[in-house]
């Protein structure tokens, strides 16, 4: 039997450089390139362009992004603080939906201001965030193998199970998020077949959740997004599992364009929608009408992955990169934590309280 584990390193710190290195998503499957930088505008070009992308690897992306900042500061406690607000704005801004990116730069921040307060060197400070970074990083893997303890139970012999864009290793380090309760599940012996939807139009479900389970051993079909109704009825698909870039405190979920229409789908069928994410990805301030969905490059829509030209010339396209899902149609949501059900505001603030009393305790 196959363990629920993988040794794909999507992002990490080079201790010796003093850099971030990163394996590039946007040239997966057919090449496995790693890239590696000092400098932010770099960072944040590969964000924009998706070769570090996935709600919880933008959180780690954001954290090391302020270690970079720190790094690259003169030795002076006020300018590594400066810096690190400066730089922090930048990062957060590269991409808008993913309310991990801003959570881990802030953090990071956060432990910056702790230490300029108890008054550490700034030798002293650059170490602190690049440890607090990569302890976030650890937290991450972590939050991933508890998330497939959690979820594991809802997956049972013979299901049917179908994913959306990816939510795996390459997107949230570990074991993945909607793939860690697969993975678990399969290591336990359970055997199901998983329907992965291509995600149209950077393919990142046929690209990267097939090649990660794949490379597990998973039996696996890519479909088209458009045969999903087709498919959820004939196949009788058990449940669709979905990560998150943001979920407010109401269980509304934002996640990739796509997650929506499928919600509705399994709703009509009578199957579930489970989103996994870790508790990073909650964002208990906002309301949804102060979510910004990024949109995206309308060449993506025209342009087969930057080349075939699909789309008659002048003709426009459309891309918004996330979609908005309504509670009532997310049957739960797994985090390290647990598992959160309807009523969301009860269960989610109860689940948050936690994760704070666990934060706080040392
Ligand atoms: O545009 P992407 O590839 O960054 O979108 C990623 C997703 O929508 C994931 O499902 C989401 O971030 C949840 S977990 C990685």
């Amino acid at each position: 039997m196959r363990a629920a584990s993988t040794k794909i390193i999507p992002i990490r710190w080079d201790d010796r450089k003093k850099e971030v290195v990163w394996l590039d998503n946007s040239q997966i499957p057919w090449k496995e390139s790693y890239y590696s930088t000092k400098s932010i505008a770099r960072l944040c070009r590969a964000i924009k362009s998706l070769q570090i992308r996935g709600a919880p690897i933008l959180g780690e992306a954001g954290a090391y992004g302020i270690a970079l900042a720190a790094c690259n500061s003169p030795d002076s406690r006020d300018s590594i603080l400066r810096n690190a607000r400066s730089q922090g704005a930048v990062i957060s801004s590269a991409r808008p939906t993913a309310v991990n990116l801003s959570w881990g730069v802030n953090k990071i921040i956060s432990a910056l201001q702790s230490a300029h307060d108890s008054g550490a060197s700034a030798t002293e400070m650059k170490s602190i965030a690049v440890f607090e970074a990569k302890r976030l990083q650890r937290d991450n893997i972590s939050a991933t193998i508890k998330i497939g303890e959690n979820g594991k139970r809802l997956i049972n012999d013979g299901d049917v199970l179908m994913t959306v864009c990816n939510a795996g290793t390459l997107a949230c380090d570990g074991i993945g998020t909607s793939t860690a309760p697969i993975r678990a599940a399969w290591a336990e012996g359970r055997r199901f077949k998983v329907l992965v939807t291509y995600t149209a139009p950077l393919y990142q479900g046929a690209r990267l959740t097939a090649w990660e389970l794949h490379k597990d051993g998973i039996p696996l079909s890519v479909i088209t997004d458009n045969a999903a109704g087709h498919l959820i009825r004939e196949e009788k698909v058990t449940a669709v599992w979905a990560g998150a870039d943001r979920i407010l405190s109401d269980g509304t979920v934002y996640n990739k364009i796509g997650t929506y229409a499928l919600g509705i789908l399994m709703d009509y069928h009578g199957g579930k929608l489970y989103v996994a994410a870790p508790t990073s990805t909650i964002d208990p301030r906002s309301r949804s009408s102060e979510v910004r969905i990024e949109q995206r490059d309308q060449e993506e829509v025209r342009r087969i992955l930057g080349k075939v030209e699909v789309v008659p010339k002048g003709v426009s396209a459309m891309n918004p990169a996330f979609d908005r899902t309504p509670p009532e149609l997310v049957s739960a949501i797994i985090t390290e934590l647990g598992v959160a059900r309807t009523p969301y505001n009860k269960s989610i603030k109860r689940m948050l309280s936690m994760a704070g009393s666990m934060a706080a305790s040392p």
